[in-house]
């Protein structure tokens, strides 16, 4: 794993949206795995502006996002549909048929994970996948668990979760109960990671997931197994680690 340290959220925004830049500068039709939270927005508003400079181009890029509510439609202004709107693929050439969420509105959970893979799998697979994290490890809507779960699947959010993403909602009772997600497994397969943290409130689960045991209790522990996984995170967010970087 590559570390960059770097001192606050508006470091780390720039830097992931290097990464990502180089990536679409080598490979324009790159697929690009795309998270939300607010931890990605920094870097999605620098990707906007080199795009508007006229340094990137997205006419070719496809993307893939890692997870969305199960119940919620693409008006819903708290889909991830929505937010991917808002914050990327409406600032930016890329045409919306190249840009792709698990649909939220489909009830047929089995039906609606399965498409999702295929389509995955269409595309060639993922060139680099953007991550954040939950308080709890969790990576996508994958939760802590007893085992990883290998492929998109609908997962039951865990209270924690309920609580810490209550503040996009009205309220806790808003927020759907459900989630489709990319399985751990799915994101494994990415040829490479792009793991972005800020802020103190993640000090202690950044030691536990890149610097502690492997387990499905941390799900974002198992990418110290991935061969290509780079960690941008702010002083804060690396201010528990002992360990020299
Ligand atoms: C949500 C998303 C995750 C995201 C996490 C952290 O639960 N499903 O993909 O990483 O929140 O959010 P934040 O970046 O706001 O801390």
């Amino acid at each position: 794993m590559r570390v960059y340290a770097v001192k606050d959220y508006r470091e780390m925004s720039r830097k992931a949206a290097n990464i990502l830049s180089a990536q679409i500068i080598s490979k324009p039709d790159s697929v690009l795995g795309l998270a939300t939270g607010s931890t990605p927005i920094g870097t999605y508003e620098q990707l906007v502006e080199w795009y508007e400079k006229g340094d990137l181009d997205f006419s070719e890029v496809r993307t893939v996002n890692l997870d969305e509510y199960k119940g919620l439609d693409k008006e819903n202004k708290q889909s991830y549909y929505y937010f991917m709107h808002r914050h990327l693929f409406d600032r930016v050439n890329i045409p919306q048929e190249q840009t792709h969420l698990p649909d939220g509105t489909n009830a047929e959970a089995e039906k609606e994970c399965r498409r999702y893979e295929e389509l995955m799998e269409s595309l060639g697979g993922i060139d680099i996948q953007l991550l954040g994290m939950g308080h709890n490890g969790h990576i996508g809507f994958n939760e802590p668990a007893e085992a990883f779960a290998k492929e998109t699947h609908c997962v039951d959010l865990q209270e924690s979760t309920i609580q810490a993403n209550k503040r996009f909602f009205e309220s806790a009772k808003e927020v759907p109960r459900q989630a489709y997600t990319m399985g751990i497994g799915t994101i494994l397969r990415a040829v490479r990671i792009l793991v972005i943290v800020s802020g103190e409130d993640k000090a202690d689960i950044v030691k536990k997931a890149f610097w502690g045991p492997i387990t499905p209790q941390v799900p974002a522990s198992i990418l110290q197994l991935h061969p290509d996984v780079i960690l941008v995170a702010d002083e804060a967010a690396l201010s528990k680690v002992t360990e020299k970087l």
